[in-house]
């Protein structure tokens, strides 16, 4: 397993830690399967255990890689909502999102599922830390390190509009991840662009203050 592989089933395996243990007969939704199917490999094993059952979809054939009675593969995109809703049960434990990694997709993928989350469920989305994509990082790549900073900035705007209804958890191993957990069932709010001030007047006072009496 090269490096990478290692940090990224490093951090799925963290950040799926309690649910791993806990959950028995896990339902679990995944979106992105890829050639490698890590997280397909690690969901099924633990199905197969615990008497659970994985969904899995991809826009690409990879029904080839398991053959279990726990283990269903839909062969379409993450947004085919009435292929997918004919084939998969009304709740989930966990529902993975490891597909399209801009903010607007996971936003609308996320909305769109969210509901179909038992209470205490967790919905995670991969890849949402930029650092390893920053212009002198391993990664070095423009457009996934706005993807993934964009990704990041929304899940915490929707954490921030529904803060009494959920958790908010975040792994920054490899290319991030971050787990919203759910603790009721109300509706997800619509997210609200974050009031902080580090641009008002007031924090620029604060600077200029901060400069001054280091000088002094
Ligand atoms: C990063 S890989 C998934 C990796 C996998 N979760 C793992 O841990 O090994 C992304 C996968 O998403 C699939 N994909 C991309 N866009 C999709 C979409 N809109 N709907 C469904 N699958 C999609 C690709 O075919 C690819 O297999």
């Amino acid at each position: 397993m090269s490096d990478f592989e290692n940090r990224h089933k490093e951090k799925f395996l963290r950040i799926f830690e309690k649910e791993l243990k806990k959950i028995d007969k896990p339902i679990i939704l995944e979106f992105g399967v890829s050639k490698k199917a890590l997280s397909t490999s690690i969901f099924l094993e633990y199905c197969e255990k615990k008497n659970g059952h994985l969904y899995s979809v991809d826009l690409v054939d990879y029904s080839y890689h398991f053959k279990s009675n726990n283990w269903q593969f839909i062969h379409c995109k993450d947004d085919d909502y009435d292929k997918i809703e004919s084939i998969i049960p009304k709740n989930f434990d966990i529902i993975y999102l490891d597909t399209i990694h801009t903010a607007s997709h996971v936003e609308k993928i996320l909305y769109h599922y969210f509901d179909k989350l038992n209470i205490g469920g967790v919905f995670v989305v991969d890849d949402t830390s930029s650092l390893p994509y920053l212009k002198k990082r391993e990664k070095n790549n423009f457009s996934l390190e706005i993807n993934n900073y964009e990704t990041f900035q929304k899940l915490l705007e929707i954490f921030n509009s529904n803060h009494e209804n959920l958790y908010f958890e975040s792994s920054f191993i490899g290319t991030g991840a971050v787990k919203l957990t759910k603790l009721n069932d109300n509706k997800l709010k619509r997210s609200k662009t974050l009031s902080d001030r580090r641009l008002s007047f007031l924090n620029l006072v604060r600077k200029i203050y901060l400069k001054l009496k280091r000088i002094v």
